[in-house]
């Protein structure tokens, strides 16, 4: 994972998945009775065993801290709930309201992130997994702010963006500073790669993405220790910001299922290495589909540096398990069939062994 994520060379794509950790666990559902979502990101223990669920129940091979990237907005002031998706009482509408967001040291805000992140890390040593941290980005973080829950078209977001654009620029600005700790306190905490979830600002055209998104991007790949941690960048629905993406200066662009594999690895070259992008919704195939789909994700992003297999969003509550796991053993067959072959396997016709 760690080579593929600065373009070494390795035997075969390493394999996670977004929302590993989640519902579609009977394990997750049961550590999750009789708490709150946000008491079990609270919860060291519980928020442990669940990060570790994946490696032993569906075979991925990195783990991602359990948490949220709403978790650290009570710690400035705004106060969310999980029903089942975020919920904020009070959005943030005006500029008064950003002036007075408090910015506290994210060791003292969020203590159990890094204590989770410390015991992981020790957990992890023996079998050598890597651990990934994680922040949403400021303009996906300023987009729940100010609309208070998730929404189709985030007209309240774009309102302000364009009828009030110094408001929005203070909220990025005062996310992005504490993002960069945040992450940076991740890394010294024994997060291995970090990963920024910019979710929604795929909703901009590309001209507004090159003037909100872009620069805060370009400044939080500067500041956070790249050298000792690789960043992936994540931003859903992005096909037509991707050049936007590969100046960013992150290590990795994990990309939704819309983007077309092939075009994007030839466009981004040694420049970063690729994530993704499986529609989550086809681990509901047989699974030689989802086989023979994994073998087309590789030879397609081949002229990239690297690629970490991935979906292009998270596991959904309804995934099946079973598809889980057929995803993860398909990258490992990718093992069996290069030392084969010296060409990848066409995606069409993946052979007899590595669909047994
Ligand atoms: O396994 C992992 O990927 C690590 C944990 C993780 C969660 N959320 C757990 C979670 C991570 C990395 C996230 C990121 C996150 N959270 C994003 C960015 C990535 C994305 O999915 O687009 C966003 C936008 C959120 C906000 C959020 N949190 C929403 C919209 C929801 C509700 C949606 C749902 O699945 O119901 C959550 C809740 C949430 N975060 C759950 C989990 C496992 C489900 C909570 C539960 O158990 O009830």
């Amino acid at each position: 994972m760690l080579r593929a994520c600065r373009g070494k060379p390795v035997d075969r794509p390493p394999v996670w998945l977004m929302r590993q950790a989640g519902r579609y666990l009977a394990a997750y559902r049961r550590v999750r009775e009789g708490v709150t979502f946000l008491e079990m990101c609270q919860d060291v223990d519980r928020a442990v065993e669940v990060s570790l669920q994946p490696l032993r129940l569906v075979g991925t091979e990195a783990v991602i801290l359990f948490s949220d990237i709403l978790v650290p907005l009570p710690s400035f002031g705004i106060p969310v709930a999980f029903n089942p998706g975020p919920e904020i009482a009070e959005p943030i509408r005006s500029r008064e309201q950003v002036e007075a967001l408090a910015s506290p040291d994210p060791r003292e805000a969020v203590p159990y992130v890094f204590e989770i992140l410390r015991t992981l890390r020790k957990e992890l040593e023996g079998p050598q997994v890597p651990l990934i941290g994680f922040a949403g980005a400021p303009f996906t973080l300023a987009a729940y702010l100010v609309e208070g829950a998730g929404s189709k078209e985030f007209s309240k977001l774009k309102r302000t963006m364009f009828a009030d654009p110094d408001t929005l620029h203070a909220l990025q600005r005062h996310l992005t500073d504490w993002i960069v700790e945040y992450l940076n306190a991740q890394i010294e905490a024994g997060a291995q790669v970090v990963q920024l979830f910019d979710t929604w600002a795929g909703i901009l055209s590309p001209a507004d993405y090159r003037t909100w998104v872009l620069p805060v991007h370009q400044e939080i790949a500067a500041r956070v220790h790249r050298d000792r941690a690789p960043l992936i960048l994540y931003v859903k629905g992005g096909a037509h910001v991707l050049d936007c993406m590969i100046e960013s200066g992150a290590d990795v662009l994990s990309l939704d299922w819309r983007v077309d594999m092939a075009r994007a690895a030839w466009q981004v070259g040694h420049r970063a290495s690729l994530q993704g992008n499986l529609d989550p919704c086809a681990l509901a195939a047989p699974r030689e589909e989802i086989l023979a789909r994994v073998h087309a994700i590789a030879e397609a992003a081949a002229p990239a540096r690297g690629l970490i297999l991935n979906l292009g969003h998270g596991c959904l509550p309804d995934t099946p398990i079973e598809g889980v796991r057929a995803f993860t053993e398909a990258a490992r067959s990718l093992d069996r069939t290069r030392s084969e072959t010296r060409d990848p396997v066409a995606p069409s016709a993946p052979s007899a062994d590595g669909a047994s």
